[in-house]
């Protein structure tokens, strides 16, 4: 059982002896003194066609590179080592549908084969290694084969969360270039259908890269298909060129793995490039390490494949380590709020990770739902996208995880693609605090002029050392990738969240100090969010910011100035509501709508949202020397 005095849990240490890390501070010790060799050993625990020479090159930096001259594919770790051992035949990916009704599992070799046929069907589309495959399918196993088929024959995926509009996935379907969409007729979301292909086809209208799409019927009603353009899957995987047999290409570790765009402080959202060898070392050691996974495990991650939290822990990480990795098709409150109660005990799920607006949601409906189950299958509990309020931490530990399970905290973002400041399952845990940087990390908390802030303190958090998962770049926009991250304190990298950390080193996240909102854990930014609204005639201009909210951690507020000859009313501010949802995303829908006369803007032109969220706040507005009159 777990010990609990004051704010610390301690679990028991049976849990910490039996670990991957029995002993965390030494590992710790010794990962600091020689962070490079900490990480040689973890990467020897892969394959590589050929080895490297060098393990970490910062030259160049903060271009830093990995395992220089090396060769490997994720693939070859993720899949095809898996089927010459003991693994070949158990289950990799087991998937239910959300209704319940459909329910399909794969054995490492089948996996292989499904994974082997789409790839042979991505060729014979004309994509090449190199080339960017845009992936906008729900959460079906198909949108696993695609992301591993592309990894396997070196093309770049990018996949689209499936709950993006026609112009989100426009502009980034555009950005990345992309020869070819794999989509599917549409998703179910809560019973109903959200038409993906009707999207595509909106959005390929001012694509010109786009020649091929491949779509999975997975919805059934009736969809538009070009003759010359679309494929449906299932036509294709008669054909003699869907051949359940394909080479995995070498490539070198520091080959292009994907992009994927996120949100950031400025103009359109950014693509984070992601790359095979350093990527692939750094989700298999911190899944394996954090979450102390080994082949017997059932991991479920509850993101979709359409984030980073996907990539890294529903589809590379669990695979990586010989897991199985399960995937459910819908939320969880659908139909009732057992739902994932009832999956976690029918697949006998080890361990479980989600985030604290999904913990939260389930908690008002009270715990006779999760009573309802067996959940003794649990061994760890994890959460990450948002900071955890600690009333969340204590509810998910006692009454999902009896107060047997570690709740493992995870900070990380998309930029970093694996966990940077968490936990080992034995060691204490300060609820509500997201832990201690990972082995072979620094963190430190500054003040503006890059000065460390005392303890207890909030400041800027950065990270000191280079880590194998952290991005390469932002795809075609190397300059970006300095200004943004490497800039503010040269030879750090900036991760644009505030932070405190306290007298025995734990972190507490405090959130962002950027335009970025994290609603429901999803990260939105503002821009994107009032480019949707002013892209509608009645608005001259927007300013959206995040206030607290109790499910979703930030709602989103918007200020709207309207045009001439519009007036404000409900039925406008419902208006403008549908269309964020239709242009950017129904996740972007804001909460509130406020029509203003003007909005609050520094002599240069740029809107003060610090300004707007302390007066909505009722706090006091700070320094206000810069606005304008
Ligand atoms: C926030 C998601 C507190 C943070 C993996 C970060 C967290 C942003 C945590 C990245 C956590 C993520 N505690 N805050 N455990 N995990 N965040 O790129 O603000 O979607 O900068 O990656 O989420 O969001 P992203």
């Amino acid at each position: 059982m777990t010990k609990l005095e004051g704010d610390v849990s301690y679990p028991d240490p049976a849990i910490g002896a039996s670990s991957h890390v029995p002993d965390p501070d030494g590992l710790r010790r010794a990962a600091a003194a020689d962070p490079a060799g900490f990480w040689a050993d973890r990467a020897a625990e892969l394959e590589w066609y050929e080895p490297w020479d060098t393990v970490l090159d910062d030259a160049n930096a903060p271009f830093f590179t990995w395992f220089v001259g090396g060769k490997t594919n994720i693939v070859r770790n993720a899949i095809d080592r898996h089927l010459a051992g003991p693994n070949k035949n158990k289950l990799a990916l087991i998937w239910l549908s959300e209704d319940g009704t459909e329910h399909r599992t794969f054995s490492y070799f089948s996996l292989a084969r499904q994974v082997n046929q789409m790839a042979n069907i991505i060729v014979s589309m004309g994509v090449r290694k190199g080339d960017r495959v845009t992936i906008y399918l729900p959460r079906i196993p198909e949108v696993v084969f695609a992301m591993l088929a592309c990894a396997k024959i070196g093309a770049v995926h990018s996949v689209i969360f499936a709950g993006f509009s026609a112009d989100a996935l426009q502009s980034r379907i555009d950005d990345s270039e992309s020869k070819l969409v794999i989509t599917a007729d549409g998703s179910w979301v809560n019973g109903s259908i959200f038409p993906l292909k009707d999207i595509v086809d909106d959005a390929a209208r001012h694509t010109p890269s786009v020649e091929n799409v491949i779509v999975v019927k997975r919805t059934g009603q009736d969809v538009a298909m070009d003759p010359l353009r679309d494929h449906w899957y299932h036509d294709l995987t008669v054909l003699p060129i869907a051949k359940g047999r394909c080479e995995t290409e070498v490539m070198d570790a520091e080959d292009p793995l994907y992009i994927l765009y996120t949100s950031g402080s400025t103009g359109k959202p950014k693509a984070i490039l992601h790359t095979h060898g350093g990527y692939m070392v750094g989700t298999y050691t911190t899944l394996k390490y954090c979450f102390d996974i080994r082949p017997e495990d059932r991991f479920w991650c509850t993101a979709d494949p359409g984030w980073v939290t996907g990539h890294s822990y529903l589809v590379y990480g669990p695979l990586l380590t010989g897991a199985t990795t399960f995937m459910f098709e819908g939320g969880p409150t659908y139909p009732y709020p057992n739902r994932w109660f009832q999956l976690i005990e029918y697949y006998g799920i080890t361990a479980f990770y989600t985030a604290p607006t999904a913990i939260r949601s389930l908690m008002r409906f009270g715990e006779a739902w999760p009573n309802r189950h067996d959940l003794s299958s649990l061994r760890l509990l994890g959460t990450v996208g948002e900071p955890i309020n600690p009333e969340a931490w204590h509810w998910f530990h006692r009454v999902v995880g009896k107060q047997r399970c570690p709740v493992i905290d995870t900070w990380w973002q998309t930029e970093t693609g694996m966990f940077q400041i968490t936990q080992v399952p034995g060691e204490p845990q300060k609820p509500g605090s997201a832990g201690k940087p990972f082995f072979g990390q620094e963190a430190e908390i500054l003040d503006d002029a890059g000065n460390p802030v005392p303890d207890g303190e909030e400041g800027f958090l950065v990270l000191k050392n280079p880590w194998p998962a952290m991005m390469r770049t932002l795809f075609k926009d190397d300059e970006r990738y300095v200004s943004q991250y490497w800039s503010k304190y040269p030879g750090k990298y900036l991760a644009g969240d505030s932070a405190r950390r306290d007298a025995d080193g734990y972190f507490w996240i405090i959130g962002r100090t950027d335009d970025v909102i994290k609603v429901s854990g999803h990260r939105l930014g503002t821009a994107e969010i009032e480019s949707a609204l002013v892209s509608h005639p009645a608005v001259a201009e927007a300013a959206a910011i995040g206030l607290p909210h109790d499910v979703k951690g930030n709602a989103i507020h918007v200020f709207v100035v309207l045009r001439l000859g519009y007036e404000p009313g409900e039925g406008l501010a419902e208006e403008l509501r549908r269309h964020v949802s239709q242009h950017l995303s129904p996740i972007a829908k804001p909460d509130w709508i406020d029509f203003a006369e003007k909005l609050p803007k520094t002599r240069s032109g740029k809107i003060m949202r610090r300004v707007l969220k302390a007066r909505a706040l009722g706090q006091p507005e700070g320094d206000l020397s810069t606005l304008e009159e």
